[in-house]
């Protein structure tokens, strides 16, 4: 048996139901399985547990890219085309990419669709004005070689804007966070789509680096401005940055 399928041996059909987290090809083969088994209802249970905030972090990190219209922008791990979506109605020209053939074929946005990993996109060098990314970070093998592959792609003076779940500064917020994200939204997925799946995505912040890494690792790719904000009380964040 080759490699990959060894791999795909191992990875049981619902890998990301365990109590330890996957690494390496193992994540790489969860996580696309996971988005798969829940893309046709992402959006419904996106808009349930977060009550609607999702829609404003998005639109709040679309309006903070600041480019002009027109541009042409990436949106990566675009699962089923919200940031798309956003981008369009504020006069960009999207690009989707996601691993995820169950995700992509969920995506209403109407931009052009293409499945890759982005941590190795099928894109020239410095050949798009922006790039977005929403709630994906924490999926990723390799956060640096990502950012260096951001800092590939976007054009000096290209902007781009990170989203991902955040862990709160305050004890009272973050101990809510905790119960909220750890009993709550399980039973929501359950009931919903695969409580699993939403198991998992409390337990996936672990792979997250603190800020500052991230911020040292963004401004080694050449986002030497690159910013760090929290967003409803830190339970949300939003990386930003300028390619130099
Ligand atoms: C939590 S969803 C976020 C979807 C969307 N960006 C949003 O804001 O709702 C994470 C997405 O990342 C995608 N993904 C995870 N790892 C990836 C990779 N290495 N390359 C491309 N897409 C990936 C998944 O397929 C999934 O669609």
């Amino acid at each position: 048996m080759g490699d990959a399928a060894n791999s795909l041996h191992r990875v049981s059909k619902r890998s990301w139901d365990s109590e330890t987290l996957p690494h390496g090809d193992d994540k790489v083969t969860a996580v696309r399985q996971m988005f798969d088994a829940i893309a046709p209802r992402y959006d419904l249970v996106n808009r349930i547990m977060t009550f609607r905030l999702d829609v404003r972090w998005r639109r709040k990190a679309v309006r903070l890219l600041e480019l002009p219209p027109a541009s042409t922008v990436i949106d990566l791990a675009s699962g089923t085309g919200d940031l798309c979506a956003d981008l369009a109605r504020s006069g960009h020209r999207p690009l989707s990419f996601d691993i995820s053939f169950g995700m992509l074929a969920a995506d209403r946005s109407g931009a052009p669709r293409v499945q890759a990993d982005i941590l190795r996109l099928p894109l020239p060098g410095h050949s798009v004005d922006g790039a977005t990314c929403g709630f994906a970070l924490r999926n990723l093998v390799e956060l640096p070689r990502f950012f260096e592959e951001l800092g590939r792609v976007v054009r000096p003076g290209g902007r781009i804007a990170l989203l991902d779940v955040g862990v709160p500064h305050s004890r009272v917020i973050r101990w809510g966070n905790n119960i909220y994200f750890g009993k709550v939204v399980p039973k929501i997925g359950a009931l919903l789509s695969d409580g699993a799946a939403y198991r998992y995505l409390p337990k996936s912040v672990a792979y997250l680096p603190p800020p500052a890494q991230m911020l040292a690792d963004l401004r080694a790719a050449g986002f030497t401005d690159a910013e760090h904000h929290e967003l409803s009380g830190g339970i949300t964040q939003l990386l930003l940055g300028t390619r130099s």
